[in-house]
């Protein structure tokens, strides 16, 4: 893999996986790094890499729902691997207004496929990044494996489910060369802070309230951002072509003891004022309609294959998450307030 193209690199995974590629782990090619700069992105994520690796990191403005302008960067680019992170991510967005989530998590993926069917001599591999939420809800027991059929109740997972099925029909009808990862929730530094962690985080430290939909007791399986990005880059080295990998943490939470642990190991770190517990702040509301129960991911084929292991515990992992918001509350601002937006529309043309 000489020249990657990263889809999404701004937002809170890809940004966190185009640091472990080029500050810890063995690649060693260029990543080209695609972003329409959406809400939920922010090039400054990248600042740094963007300086020290100046050979080996560039970032291009463009939307994947754009094919020209794609079509134009795989070639003068020569792009020979692909990592598609690219998405519209969040549940409720796509519950109030599901039509982004069908253009790019769809047709964007479809142009991509596309575009690489073209050029099927020059594209090694296309790794696509999904969710465990395409399996659907669980009940008390049992895990999802790589053979749980598709069942997706929001319009997020339901577009995430047909752009799998997108990659495994390329992969089947044209032999194009792709392998897919379904990862359940992630955390850690830069989510934008809309998503449970980083929004009960931040709320807290402000004395907001903490809403926690229905009766706080749907289960996610927790996944360091890191230990995912591990998984990734395992999977596209050495992961079987046309196969899916799950990848999870076994660390299964119910939302509110998740959201009561953010409450005390803040305290501990910053107490509130008048010392008082911001479990105080937690405030049931109405739930988020089609809320999944409980999700729980089996990933022993990924640990048993590719001999990939988590290395975070949650204990650890929940801490520095923490501290990192704790340490970085002018990127919470920036994003929060979209001060940032004003300086990309400055600094970034699109393609
Ligand atoms: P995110 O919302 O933080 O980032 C998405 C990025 O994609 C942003 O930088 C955005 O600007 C970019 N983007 C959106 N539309 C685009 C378009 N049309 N063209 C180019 N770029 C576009 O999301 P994330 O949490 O980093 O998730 C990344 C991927 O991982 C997604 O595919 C998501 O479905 C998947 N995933 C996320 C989680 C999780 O817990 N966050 C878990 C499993 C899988
Ligand atoms: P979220 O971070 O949106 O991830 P996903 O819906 O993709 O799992 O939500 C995680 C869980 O937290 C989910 O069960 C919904 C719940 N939740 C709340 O209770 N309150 C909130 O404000 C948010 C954003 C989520």
């Amino acid at each position: 893999m000489k020249n990657l193209l990263v889809t999404g690199g701004c937002g809170f995974i890809g940004t966190n996986f185009i640091r472990h590629l080029l500050e810890e782990s063995d690649f060693a090619g260029k990543i080209i790094n695609v972003d329409s700069l959406t809400y939920a992105a922010n090039p400054e994520n990248l600042s740094d890499i963007e300086t020290n690796f100046p050979d080996r990191y560039l970032f291009i403005r463009a939307d994947i729902c754009n094919r020209e302008s794609i079509a134009e960067i795989f070639d003068k680019q020569q792009i020979d691997s692909i990592c598609h992170f690219a998405a519209e991510s969040h549940v409720d967005r796509s519950i109030v207004k599901p039509d982004t989530f069908i253009q790019t998590n769809i047709i964007g993926t479809f142009n991509l496929l596309e575009l690489v069917r073209e050029r099927s001599e020059q594209i090694r591999l296309f790794h696509h990044i999904s969710t465990d939420e395409v399996f659907g809800s669980l009940g008390n027991d049992g895990f999802f494996t790589e053979q749980t059929s598709y069942k997706p109740n929001n319009p997020y997972s339901a577009s995430k489910a047909a752009s799998d099925h997108l990659v495994r029909a390329y992969h089947k009808t044209y032999g194009i060369s792709v392998t897919i990862s379904n990862c359940s929730n992630n955390y850690g530094p830069y989510q934008f802070p809309e998503k449970l962690i980083p929004l009960m985080i931040i709320n807290a430290l402000k004395g907001k309230p903490l809403p926690v939909y229905g009766d706080g007791r749907n289960i996610r399986d927790w996944l360091f951002v890191r230990d995912h990005c591990t998984a990734i880059w395992k999977i596209m080295k050495e992961g079987r072509k046309g196969e899916t990998y799950n990848i999870g943490g076994n660390n299964e939470l119910e939302n509110i003891k998740l959201v009561e642990m953010v409450c005390d190991i803040l305290d501990e770190f910053e107490k509130r004022p008048g010392n008082k517990s911001r479990r105080e702040l937690i405030t049931f509301v109405k739930d988020r309609p089609g809320h999944d129960r409980r999700y729980a991911i089996d990933s022993a084929k990924l640990q048993q294959e590719l001999k990939w292991e988590p290395e975070e515990f949650f204990e650890s992992g929940i801490r520095k998450t923490i501290k990192w918001y704790l340490q970085n509350q002018k990127w919470v601002d920036r994003v929060n307030t979209g001060e940032y937006q004003e300086w990309v529309k400055e600094h970034y043309h699109y393609r």
